[in-house]
């Protein structure tokens, strides 16, 4: 049984130390920006006390951007409850929109995504590739063997 519950800053090393294992780095870069755990909100998706499952989003100025998401578990419903919580969250928040920023390979999120109500927004040609310049650890050759290049931004209006 997967459950959600918010994070608190107690999490703080441990989204850390997630997204060091699934993204390469304890930080996250979007459109040349640099997100701390720290100074995020999110939900973790919790089985037996293990995390199979992390949401993380900055709500602010009257949007919630988010900022990583990720199901070890995929095709459970996990993805879309993460998302739905996130959402509910930003509506309560009174926010207008919530935005986030995929990459060009991941076609798997891409459709995720769109089918959940999101509408592309904006290309950043070679986005990735800067950002590569700061953390190496991001391959060359990403997702379905398409070289990772692109940052693809999507915005769900609420
Ligand atoms: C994108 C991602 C978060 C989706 O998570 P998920 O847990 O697989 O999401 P869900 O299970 O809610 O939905 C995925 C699909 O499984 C389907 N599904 C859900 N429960 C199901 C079930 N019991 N049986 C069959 N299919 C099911 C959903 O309908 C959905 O398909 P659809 O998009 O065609 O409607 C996940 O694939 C992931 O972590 N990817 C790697 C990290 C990543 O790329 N993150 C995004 C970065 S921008």
């Amino acid at each position: 049984m997967v459950e959600l519950r918010p994070l608190s800053a107690a999490d703080v090393p441990e989204v850390r130390q997630w997204w060091r294992e699934h993204w390469g780095g304890d930080t996250m870069i979007a459109h040349g920006e640099v997100f701390h755990p720290e100074a995020l909100e999110g939900f973790a998706a919790e089985e037996g006390g293990r995390w199979v499952g992390l949401i993380t989003c900055r709500l602010g100025q009257g949007e919630c951007e988010i900022t990583s998401l990720d199901s070890l578990q995929e095709r459970q419903g996990t993805g879309t409850r993460l998302m739905q919580a996130v959402i509910q969250k930003a509506r309560e928040a009174g926010c207008r929109r919530v935005r986030l920023t995929t990459t060009n390979d991941n076609l798997n999120a891409l459709g995720f995504y769109q089918k959940r109500g999101f509408a592309l927004l904006a290309l950043r040609q070679g986005a990735v590739d800067e950002t590569r310049k700061v953390k190496p650890a991001i391959p060359l050759i990403g997702q379905n063997g398409i070289p990772l290049r692109d940052e693809l931004e999507l915005e769900l209006l609420l």
